[in-house]
């Protein structure tokens, strides 16, 4: 997707020396766009440990690249323990989204067993390549099988824009490139469909507020920013046509895990008889799993992202002010697990079926 007008994906190698891989700093985002240089798997394990790069799709495309920057330091001979010590390493840096052990086990599935130094990198270079050639183009079939939902939409409206309310970012930031639950607003948005999108700010880390606004805003989708509460009042008063949001990890029977506070958001959906629908691509998926709520792990993450905000001063510094009591316990849940009786369908690249195990299968019948 186009930053002032030029075009970026989150992640790519670093023309002219490829032992470099190169991100977009999303921690500075939208105050400051910065690239930053990934050079070894521990730079990519801390990385995604600090949210420079975020989001269930760049989690795995880094992830992928991770390994091909873990081939080119593994020693000769041993390089197949060492190849596992950094699968491990990255697999431990965070636990929720199912695209980080996916993209890990992949990788290794491929460079684990080339014996030569040099094949092995080329290999794990291509690999991590397709990976984020195939997370950009997953996206953007979401976005083509999602168009006529809105599109209908559109027509019931009678030229008045349709509203559509995200939670987090699941947009081309959380991806490698276009989003999942963006694909389908910029393919109405491009189509020459009027939409508008409601940008829950997303506490405690403000990815609604700091990348999705951001993003849409480089787009020119019409949205606007809203507090993470305001999303029930105004489904109540029929401001909200469609919730979409992307997903972290999604069972074998269609419950989906995602930002913390999208299963409210489902909730207030049910109950007003609005469409919700999870977009993802299949590598969201995990199909060992059946009960989301008790099998999928749930990140949680550092209380002082909720003791403290950060934003940018009237004067332009990038400044954290704490906005409760020093001394109040806090809790942190990055995520939380929508059942997949309150989502209408899933969106993913081979197209759009039911929240339900036969659903899920009726795409993915090579996992019956
Ligand atoms: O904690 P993050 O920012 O990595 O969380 C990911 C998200 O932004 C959301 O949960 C998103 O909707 C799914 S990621 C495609």
């Amino acid at each position: 997707m186009n930053v002032n007008g030029a075009p970026y994906r989150t992640i790519w190698l670093k023309p002219g020396d490829n032992r470099i891989v190169q991100v977009i700093n999303q921690v500075k985002l939208p105050h400051v766009f910065e690239i930053n240089d990934l050079a070894s798997v521990e730079d990519v394990c801390r990385a995604i440990c600090d949210m420079t790069v975020r989001g269930a799709g760049l989690i795995g495309a880094s992830a992928a690249y991770g390994m091909y920057l873990a081939s080119l330091e593994a020693p000769e001979p041993g390089f197949r323990d060492a190849l596992q010590r950094a699968g491990n390493a990255l697999k431990a840096t965070r636990p929720t989204a199912a695209n980080l052990a996916w993209a890990v086990d992949r990788m290794l599935g491929v460079i684990g067993g080339v014996s030569s130094y040099t094949e092995r990198c080329a290999v794990a270079m291509q690999e991590a390549n397709a990976i984020a050639d195939e997370d950009a183009d997953h996206c953007s079939r979401i976005g083509t099988h999602a168009l006529p939902i809105i599109s209908a939409l559109a027509q019931q409206k009678a030229g008045k824009a349709v509203n559509i309310l995200t939670h987090c970012n699941a947009g081309w930031l959380a991806f490698v490139d276009v989003g999942s639950a963006t694909a389908p607003i910029y393919a109405a948005h491009d189509a020459g469909i009027a939409v508008h999108v409601w940008v829950d700010e997303t506490r405690p880390r403000n990815q609604g507020a700091s990348l999705t606004a951001w993003e849409l805003g480089q787009h020119g989708v019409p949205h606007t920013l809203i507090t993470d509460n305001a999303g029930g009042h105004l489904m109540q008063h029929g401001l909200v046509d469609m919730v979409i949001t992307g997903a972290d990890r999604v069972t074998r029977n269609g419950d989906a895990a995602n930002k913390i506070g999208t299963y409210l958001k489902a909730l207030a959906a049910h109950d007003n008889r609005i469409p919700m629908y999870v977009a993802l691509p299949s590598s969201t998926f995990d199909f060992a799993l059946r009960d989301g709520i008790n099998s999928i792990p749930i990140e949680e993450r550092d209380g002082a992202e909720v003791r403290y905000i950060t934003g940018q001063t009237q004067h332009g510094a990038i400044e954290s002010v704490r906005i409760c009591p020093q001394k109040t316990p806090v809790r942190n849940w990055g995520f939380d697990v929508t059942p997949a009786r309150l989502i209408t369908q899933l969106i993913c690249e081979r197209g759009i079926c039911e929240a339900t195990e036969e659903g899920i299968l009726s795409l993915f019948p090579e996992r019956r």
